[in-house]
């Protein structure tokens, strides 16, 4: 029994998403429960049900499209990944995960194949963390990873909630989150990196991901007049915060094998030109692959940071927002993916995730696997992200490939 993906029809889906959130230099800007996710997610929702999906949303507003199987006891298979984007993001990153899935479902329906366990895809709430700090919100309330309470209440810059945000949207579901158990997850994603691309291969079959530690950081100095205050009496909270990020970036390449550390988000307060700044608040990215090296990393910064501070005169507070240990995926699901490429002589390789993924915390609770294509250069979190349609398909071939196998034995 097999069925084929349309190569063309992808493509489409993916670029009419993009519309959605389009920016100026070809990206995707849909950020999370605004106004443009909601777009993003009605679409997907008309489209599942165009292709006979029955659709459920639970409280953290994670979308489930379901094509029911033969057998409607089964604990489903299920693909997906995320419709948020970074604010000047690409067209890709998460995407293209969700629309392989519905992708999947089209072809299944085409060969007019009835599987024995369901096939769901989701859209899992807020991968990006790009607005509540918190990235895969959604994934990790449903593998219990963080209380549901907790992720209603994160709150964005400007004081609005996840629960208000969801509300406003109209995705505040009525399931229970994390009421159904996977037969098994899988999904697609672009690499994000330039290792596909540079081997000249088409399918990565992912081991597992590096492990992440972020926080946000406050500083407090003192505002001053940018005329009069002399530079020796100075507690200048921004100085402070520049300071921290290049000691940070060459704490990175100290550690084995080299770590990356991000200081990717500054607010500076007030804010104005001819004012000292007062306070500045920022945000730590960092991942390693290994659990006891991200300890010591963070003993490490902390600890260089609150140097700064104190010789600065300037009050540090750091809040931990993400701590996920580096993930191992299922050996079954990562051979099922492996096997996929050889029946169809797709030549891949074995390789380990540099960024997170929804699939990271589901394999919490599934058993998980991940497939990755070649995107251009390597280049993601960026408007000129792109990937090749026939990459794109092969990848969402093998994704139907597996989940078919999978659902049917
Ligand atoms: C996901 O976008 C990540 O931060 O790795
Ligand atoms: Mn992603
Ligand atoms: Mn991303």
């Amino acid at each position: 029994m097999s069925a084929h993906v349309n190569q063309q029809r992808l493509w489409d889906s993916l670029m009419r998403l993009a519309e959605i959130g389009k920016t100026a230099k070809g990206g995707v800007g849909r950020i999370a429960l605004t106004d443009l996710d909601r777009q993003g997610r009605d679409l997907f929702c008309t489209w599942a049900r165009d292709a006979g999906c029955e659709i459920r949303t639970d409280r953290i507003g994670n979308i489930f499209a379901r094509r029911p199987g033969r057998n409607p006891d089964a604990a489903p298979v299920v693909t997906g990944s995320h419709l948020d984007s970074q604010p000047l993001g690409g067209k890709f990153d998460g995407a293209f995960g969700v629309m392989a899935g519905l992708e999947v479902i089209r072809a299944l329906n085409d060969a007019g194949i009835e599987t024995e366990a369901p096939i769901e895809v989701v859209d899992w709430t807020d991968e990006e963390g790009a607005r509540f700090a918190a990235g895969c919100i959604g994934s990790a309330v449903f593998a219990g990873m963080r209380p549901l309470d907790e992720a209603l209440a994160l709150i964005d810059a400007d004081g609005i909630s996840v629960e208000t945000a969801l509300d406003e949207i109209g995705y505040a579901g009525a399931a229970a989150v994390g009421d159904i158990d996977f037969k098994a997850y899988f999904e697609a994603h672009i690499e994000q990196g330039p290792i596909l691309e540079a081997e000249g291969l088409p399918i990565g079959a992912v081991l597992g991901a590096q492990g992440q530690r972020c926080f946000m950081v406050t500083l407090v100095g003192e505002d001053g007049h940018a005329g009069t205050l002399p530079m020796a009496k100075r507690h200048d909270a921004f100085v402070a915060a520049a300071e921290m990020s290049l000691t940070l970036e060459a704490l990175a390449s100290t550690y084995e094998p080299a770590a990356v550390i991000t200081v990717g988000h500054v607010r500076v307060v007030p804010n104005s030109r001819n004012t000292v700044p007062g306070r500045c608040v920022f945000s730590i990215d960092s991942r390693h692959p290994d659990e006891d090296t991200l300890e010591r990393m963070e003993a490490e910064m902390t600890g260089t940071m609150q140097a700064i501070a104190d010789r600065r005169g300037v009050a540090l507070e750091v809040a931990p927002v993400t701590r996920a240990a580096p993930v191992a995926f299922n050996p079954v699901c990562i051979d099922a993916v492996r096997q996929a490429c050889q029946a169809r002589q797709v030549r891949f390789i074995d390789m380990h995730s540099g960024a997170g993924h929804d699939a990271c915390k589901i394999a919490k609770v599934a058993p998980t696997g991940m497939i990755f294509v070649p995107c251009e250069r390597g280049i993601s979190h960026n408007e000129a992200e792109n990937a090749r349609p026939e990459d794109l398909a092969t990848g969402a071939q093998v994704l139907l490939d597996v989940m078919l196998a999978t659902a049917n034995n």
